[in-house]
């Protein structure tokens, strides 16, 4: 997804820029550019393709061009027009006063197309096809010496989405930024700050930091003392002050937070890609989200964030579980944990259908929102729409302090730690184990005994363990996929509860390999999709022992009998499976509802294998964007 950074400080800005949007590289994106305010007035670049381009692009310009103390950049994951460089941030407009305002956003303005008719007719000329255009366009429009009091102006005219940073080269220490529904984090550093859409852009500067809430802007000075816009600023030959408005230009306090993030934890550690890493380090993950979370001796889940709604949990008529992509498949195995541990009627659903259906929240609804960001647009507005309609509104997310998680009644971090991958491999475990957790906390004080949790728990503090186990089968899944990996087209089946882990098997394959991929219940097969099925297609059969392991195993024939090559992911011990598949991956004895938690991860592994022996680049997939912050 898209990615700010700006600067304004006694460093100079283009060096530190360039860094910063490398760091924001996983997210996703098309193109890149920066503005920078320099004595000799606005210089920007604008590049299409990674940020090495644009990098190389202000390095050759002459020497001290791009010099500067001010500066905005963006990375852009293109929605209105393609990626070109002309509709690559910074955008810009011109005031009245004859100077230039620079502009970087993300979000979306959904009124801009009568905003555009609007400006036009005031004479703006307009040189790309993006909404983000009108916002510079209108904010120049509005601009009487005065950056703050012309954003804030612009602002309350725009409906939509935006986290944007501004800049004029009127006022040269000044960089104005402002956020609704997009994130945006304002890191405070020595003698400068440093603004970005995500902290990894920040924490190699400062871990102090403020987080805006929607509607509120931020101006941010930094400057030599006798030459700052504003204020009384003190201390020393540079200063820098801030001061935080909302649209409306009514002052808000906000508090400087320490952000918890370590920066060791988001570089690759040898690993030559981050989702790599990501899936190699899951029995940590785990065991970071477990922590402090399974009393064994009490047979009891400790959800110190759930506090004073564990009342209307156990009592809730019904679990409603939105998310979005992987989250969502995630969602899906949340509702069968919901039924089955719980004993509550659960559903999940894509956060955007659930919004725009008018939906009916009975009483006594629990809304989930299960997100990795907590950024996610339609999971975000989904949950909104639930807590409007009356729903306790409950989080499973990753990422502290996000906008999910400000915006829930309660919930439960996944503790796993920055995920960088665009890929979501560790957020996924750590998803369905917090839904686990909740299943179980809600299901011991409703039917189930002491005895059943303690089983549950006592499988769940050797999860570590089993994962470590499973990812010991790295090469032989390499060799495996080696032999399918030209084949175009895979199916993934499975029943119960791994059935999503078969939807989840077959998004990561799609995602990163481009190889077309469909999941679906091992039962569905036989009413369509088996007509695809010919000589050598890689079918993957996620067939563990338990219930339904019989029906799988005639699935598994229907395939055969067709020329189906069959890949298994089994129970240790299971010997029988193995004269009925091509390659098989093991993963240990668990309960079924744990299943989900292992047998994922021979899945993962499968699709990053086939990414990288088709020569992809597995942390940046073409057309992906780590965080979906626009619908
Ligand atoms: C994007 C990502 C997926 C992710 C989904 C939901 O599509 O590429 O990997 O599952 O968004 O993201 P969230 O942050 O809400 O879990």
């Amino acid at each position: 997804m898209c990615g700010i950074v700006a600067y304004v400080g006694n460093k100079n800005v283009w060096p530190l820029l360039v860094e910063g949007l490398k760091r924001l590289e996983y997210r996703g994106y098309d193109s890149a550019g920066l503005a920078v305010v320099t004595p000799g007035g606005l210089k920007i670049a604008r590049t299409v393709g990674r940020v090495s381009v644009l990098e190389a692009h202000v390095e050759q310009a002459a020497a001290g061009a791009y010099d500067a103390h001010l500066g905005i950049a963006h990375t852009r994951w293109a929605t209105h027009g393609p990626p070109t460089e002309a509709n690559a941030h910074p955008h810009t407009g011109k005031t009245k006063s004859g100077h230039t305002i620079a502009l970087v956003h993300n979000g979306i303005i959904e009124n801009y197309a009568t905003l555009k008719k609007y400006l036009t007719e005031k004479g703006h000329v307009f040189t790309s096809q993006t909404d983000t255009e009108v916002l510079a366009k209108l904010t120049a429009e509005l601009y009487d010496g005065d950056l703050e009091r012309a954003v804030q102006a612009a602002l309350r005219e725009v409906t939509g989405a935006y986290a944007i940073a501004v800049v004029c080269d009127n006022e040269p220490h000044t960089l104005v930024c402002a956020r609704k529904g997009s994130p945006l984090i304002v890191g405070i550093a020595e003698k400068s700050y440093i603004v970005a859409s995500d902290a990894s852009a920040i924490v190699s500067h400062t871990t102090q930091v403020i987080t805006l809430d929607d509607y509120q802007v931020v101006k941010l000075c930094a400057g030599p003392n006798d030459r700052l816009a504003t204020g009384d600023a003190a201390g020393g030959p540079w200063a820098v002050e801030f001061k935080t408005t909302t649209i409306d230009n009514v002052r808000v306090t906000r508090d400087v937070q320490e952000l918890e993030f370590d920066l060791q934890q988001i570089e690759l550690g040898g690993y030559r890609h981050f989702m790599l890493k990501e899936i190699m380090e899951q029995p940590e993950s785990i065991r970071n989200c477990l922590r402090g979370r399974i009393d064994l001796r009490e047979s009891r889940v400790v959800l110190g964030g759930l506090g004073k709604y564990t009342r209307e949990l156990v009592r809730a008529s019904r679990f409603l579980l939105v998310g979005q992509g992987t989250a969502f498949h995630a969602a899906r195995i949340g509702e069968y944990l919901m039924e089955d541990l719980a004993k509550i009627p659960a559903r999940a659903e894509y956060a955007s259908e659930f919004r725009y259906r008018n939906p009916i929240i009975e009483d006594g609804t629990v809304a989930v929102a299960v997100s990795q960001s907590g950024e996610t647009a339609d999971t975000l507005a989904a949950l909104r729409e639930a807590k409007e309609r009356g729903a306790l509104a409950v989080g499973a997310v990753n990422v502290v302090g996000s906008s999910i998680a400000r915006e829930t009644d309660a919930g439960v971090y996944l503790h796993v730690g920055p995920e960088i991958g665009v890929a979501s491999t560790k957020a996924f475990v750590g998803q369905v184990a917090v839904l686990t957790l909740l299943a179980l906390y809600i299901g011991k004080r409703r039917y189930l005994s002491d005895d059943v949790i303690r089983n549950y728990l006592a499988h769940l503090e050797r999860l570590p363990e089993h994962v470590a186990n499973v990812l010991k089968q790295s090469n032989h899944i390499r060799e495996c996929v080696e032999r399918h990996v030209h084949r175009e087209n895979w199916l993934f089946l499975g029943r119960g509860y791994n059935y999503p882990v078969a939807l989840e098997g077959a998004l990561k394959l799609k995602e990163i390999s481009y190889i077309h991929a469909e999941g679906m219940p091992a039962a569905e097969m036989k009413h369509g999709p088996i007509a695809l099925i010919d000589e050598g297609m890689p079918v993957v059969f996620v067939a563990p022992q338990g219930s339904q392991y019989d029906k799988v195993m005639s699935n598994i024939e229907e395939v055969r009998a067709r020329g189906g090559k069959v890949i298994a992911v089994a129970t240790e011990g299971d010997t029988k499976i193995h004269k009925y598949a091509d390659a098989v991956f093991t993963v240990p004895d668990v309960p079924e509802a744990l299943q989900p938690l292992v047998t994922v991860i021979p899945l993962q592994l499968v699709a990053y294998h086939a990414a990288v022996l088709r020569g992809h680049d597995v942390d940046k997939p073409r057309n992906l964007a780590k965080s979906v912050t626009v619908e």
